[in-house]
């Protein structure tokens, strides 16, 4: 924070739980609200701030564990697919949060990020995972609530847009962006094999915040998302947004202008 005033890169915001405390300060989560984490795993984010019981607010810890070990050390309420839950959570968290592995790539374990993000040592499809699960938080949230996603534009082997990914599926699903929170890290070195540097390195994440719209789509299958962005990129997720409007042509009244003589 610089003067009280709540900065989308504030360079001392370098942990995750840090941007929770700024997000609430903006009104994006409050002690009242049900927020659904669907990505719990320990629970980091929330050492900070958590909704409070007092004021009927709750947060229910959500995740995958496919290795149970979660579930066993009780960080967990539910343990579930954030892609598939059960019917009762259709339209019903005031926030829903959404931190899914998104680092693309890994170095075997030389950068200590990379266990916590269960990265691989190679490249790792991401950008299926990440927009299906926006689509997902989206129909988990009531109208009027708010989808937290957190993410990385980041290099691996080319340059991935993550937040653009992020936004166009949060759109797609009937979300609209209100802010973003950057948080300060640190990158690892690319690797030594002579390769020239072609895109500037990030040495931040993004918490992105989308507002859920009354007017959201129902029909949006997260799966569906998932596969035709791995296949076709932003691509085919832009073409599976409904065409509401032609942009008018740009050269539109410069014809009419030499059509006038
Ligand atoms: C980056 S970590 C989340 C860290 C967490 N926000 C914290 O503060 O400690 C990513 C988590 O996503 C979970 N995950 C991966 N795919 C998932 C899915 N389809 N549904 C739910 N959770 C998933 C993993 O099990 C892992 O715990």
């Amino acid at each position: 924070m610089t003067g009280g005033e709540i900065v989308a890169f504030d360079p001392t915001r370098r942990r995750n739980a840090r941007a929770i405390v700024d997000a609430v300060a903006l009104g994006w989560l409050r002690p009242s609200d049900l927020v659904l984490d669907l990505t719990h795993k320990t629970g980091r984010f929330w050492r900070e701030w958590r909704p409070d019981p007092a004021a009927g607010g709750r947060l229910v810890r959500s995740d995958l564990d496919s290795s149970g070990e979660l579930w066993a050390g009780g960080h967990l309420d539910m343990v579930a697919d954030a892609l598939d839950l059960p019917d009762v959570w259709r339209r019903r968290a005031d926030v829903t949060v959404w931190d899914p592995p998104y680092k693309e790539n890994g170095s075997g374990g030389s950068c200590a990020e990379d266990d916590g993000y269960g990265v691989a040592d190679r490249w790792v499809p991401r950008r299926g995972l990440l927009a299906a699960g926006v689509v997902s938080a989206v129909s988990w949230t009531r109208s009027g609530g708010v989808v937290l996603v957190k993410c990385q534009d980041q290099t691996a082997g080319r340059f991935h847009p993550q937040t653009t990914f992020a936004t166009v599926a949060a759109e797609l699903a009937g979300a609209a962006p209100i802010g973003v929170l950057h948080v300060a890290g640190t990158t690892r070195p690319q690797p030594a094999d002579g390769r020239a540097q072609r895109s500037p390195r990030n040495r931040t994440s993004a918490l992105m915040a989308f507002r859920v719209s009354g007017r959201r789509r129902v029909d949006v299958d997260p799966w569906g998302v998932a596969v035709t962005v791995e296949r076709h990129g932003l691509r085919g997720l832009l073409g599976s947004l409904p065409r509401r409007w032609e942009p008018p042509s740009l050269f539109a009244s410069e014809g009419e202008r030499n059509a006038d003589g």
